[in-house]
């Protein structure tokens, strides 16, 4: 593993028991992403791309196999280990947006940062820089039920680079977006990218996202069958 190799899976396999069998979800997958990649995980629904990106951002663990995120072999972590992994590096940004909705738009961008024990004058710095990123700097007050789902969706993108993290997972993350929105987004991230040299792997099988990717590992039953570089 290079310094630049941030993400590195060997024969990496996922199973899942299901009525006393088991389900073979991702199978020896060999995969390595480098630091500053703009890579998306493409394939149907079923193909295994939440899993391996659960696994990835040490959200799960292998069944065989091993996959390593910085450095650290996932599989042979304890919790507090993941978790710290996960606060120090890793920013997730989930299909359905999983925002806090008692908390304000503010609060829900801070909350990573409360877990990490920043002081407070640098996290209202902090959110509000990410809320600048995502164009949501209005609606700072706003809770969740006020939001549209392309707003929500930014705050959930707010909520992942707030931290500035090493890598960002983005779990089908237009599924809910119109064109409009998704593509905002997406320039939102390519600039993130470009700027702050942020890794982003994405899953998706949405034809808009697929054209900003500059890479393309299309999963199919669990397996990869087509790795692509795009120019
Ligand atoms: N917790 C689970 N228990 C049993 N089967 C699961 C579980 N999670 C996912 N699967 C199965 O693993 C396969 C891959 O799922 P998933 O990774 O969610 O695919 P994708 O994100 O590409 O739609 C699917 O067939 C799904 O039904
Ligand atoms: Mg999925």
């Amino acid at each position: 593993m290079t310094a630049s190799e941030l993400i590195v899976t060997k024969k990496l396999t996922k199973q899942y028991p299901i009525g006393g069998n088991f389900f073979t979800a991702l199978r020896e997958v060999d995969l390595c992403i480098d630091q500053c990649e703009f890579t998306g995980i493409v394939g149907p629904s079923g193909s295994g791309k939440t899993t391996l990106l659960n696994i990835i951002g040490a959200l799960d663990a292998p069944t065989n196999g091993n996959a390593k995120v910085l450095g650290s072999e996932i599989g042979k972590m304890n919790h507090v280990e993941a978790a710290k992994l996960r606060n120090q590096y890793l920013g997730f940004i989930f299909q359905t947006y999983n925002l806090l909705p008692v908390y304000n738009v503010f609060e829900n961008v801070e909350f990573p940062l409360l877990l990490q024990h920043i002081e407070s004058s640098k996290r209202v710095d902090m959110v509000n820089k990410a809320l600048e990123w995502v164009g949501l700097s209005e609606k700072a007050k706003s809770k969740p039920a006020q939001l549209s789902g392309g707003e929500s969706q930014r705050v959930a993108i707010a909520r992942a680079i707030v931290k500035q993290p090493k890598i960002v997972l983005a779990d089908e993350p237009t599924a809910n977006l119109d064109a409009q929105n998704s593509h905002h987004i997406l320039k939102t991230m390519v600039t993130l990218n470009e700027e702050l040299g942020t890794t982003f792997v994405f899953s998706t099988h949405d034809e808009k996202v697929i054209s900003y990717l500059r890479r393309k590992i299309k999963l199919s039953d669990g397996e990869i069958v087509d790795d692509t570089i795009v120019n």
